[in-house]
């Protein structure tokens, strides 16, 4: 991390991902196949996994850049609206003609918890070339390149493999699942998955293996390092022999789990950017996530720092947990 005179200067998050118009749907249980249901309410929010990280970031005072692609439509125009006025830089973001931006269907269940079905467009447009020039333009020796499974294969592998050029640390949240080259995942440091995309690449399910722990020292071994998530008990972490768990704060009421595991990545960032190492990155962010699932929507659950550090407060001076409070 640079040093201006005496002040440390954090490096910049790299955002290299997926935009969305989210559409989200409350409803009571998810239709079985043949099946038609009423819902409740549907919102719209911006959303994707790599806006929802840009955002996570900025909010808890990362400098952020994002590099991606929206539609020439209002869905992109809206995105774009969004990140700027979260102090992103979005001048990496092209805006394409030949596809619409992308879209993602989300319905929240009435514990908290989401499915969610993503009609790629924009992002699927996103080509290697463009994502290296960018991560060239923009990373840095200081900088934390941050990518997810929700771009093309190619444009992510160029992002990653420059930004180690670079110098940057690359932080790779496999969402969803994508099968990757070995020596791709061997650059994530760290790789971050949550139990169903830790199974996926373990081949096995992550409780077949003793222990979460387990779990990501076996994924440690094809990556610099491995964060497994693990909803409200937390998350471990693991490099090398090094690890740890680390357990949630206990919280009142779980609203919407949507994005919580992107709050989680822009919490892991935005403290990995400024120096810490990936223990502390790894209960930062776990305080980031646990705040998002009291609070409705993806990034509108997004805590500034402020919040975080009160929470921490709260839960020290024996406050009721954090419970359904609505963001602001
Ligand atoms: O992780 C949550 C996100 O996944 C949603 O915002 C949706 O757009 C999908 O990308």
């Amino acid at each position: 991390m640079p040093a201006r005179g005496d002040k440390i200067v954090p490096g910049t998050v790299v955002v290299v991902g997926s935009a969305n118009q989210d559409y989200v749907i409350a409803c009571t249980a998810l239709p079985r196949p043949g099946e038609t249901r009423l819902a409740g309410r549907l919102r719209r929010f911006p959303g994707g996994k790599g806006v929802n990280q840009a955002v996570a970031a900025a909010r808890l005072g990362g400098a952020v850049r994002f590099v991606g692609a929206v539609g020439d439509d209002s869905d992109g125009a809206f995105l774009i609206r969004e990140l700027r006025s979260e102090g992103v830089d979005t001048s990496d973001v092209e805006i394409t003609t030949v596809a619409r931006t992308g879209l993602a269907f989300v319905s929240v269940l009435p514990d908290g918890e989401n499915a969610i079905t993503v009609v790629p467009g924009a992002n699927f447009t996103l080509v290697a070339d463009r994502t290296a020039r960018a991560v060239r333009r923009l990373a840095d020796a200081s900088s934390i390149v941050v990518l997810q499974g929700e771009i093309p294969v190619p444009a992510l592998r160029a992002a990653v493999e420059t930004g180690v050029r670079c110098g940057a640390r690359v932080v790779l949240n496999l969402a969803p699942y994508t099968e990757l080259p070995a020596e791709l995942l061997r650059l994530a440091d760290p790789l971050v998955v949550n139990e169903v995309e830790a199974a996926a690449l373990l081949g096995t399910p992550v409780a077949a293996l003793g222990s979460p722990t387990e779990a990501a020292r076996r994924l440690a071994e094809r990556a610099a390092s491995a964060v497994i998530t693990l909803g409200g008990a937390g998350a471990v972490w693991a490099r090398g022999r090094d690890g740890a768990a680390v357990p949630a704060p206990p919280v009142g009421q779980v609203l919407d789990t949507t994005g919580a595991g992107d709050a989680f990545v822009g919490g892991l960032a935005t403290l990995l950017a400024e120096g810490h190492d990936l223990d502390a990155a790894v209960s930062f962010a776990v305080e980031v996530g646990t705040v998002a699932i009291t609070r409705v929507g993806a990034q509108a659950s997004y805590p500034s720092r402020a919040d975080v550090v009160e929470a921490g407060r709260g839960r020290k001076r024996g406050e009721e947990p954090l419970a359904g409070r609505k963001s602001s």
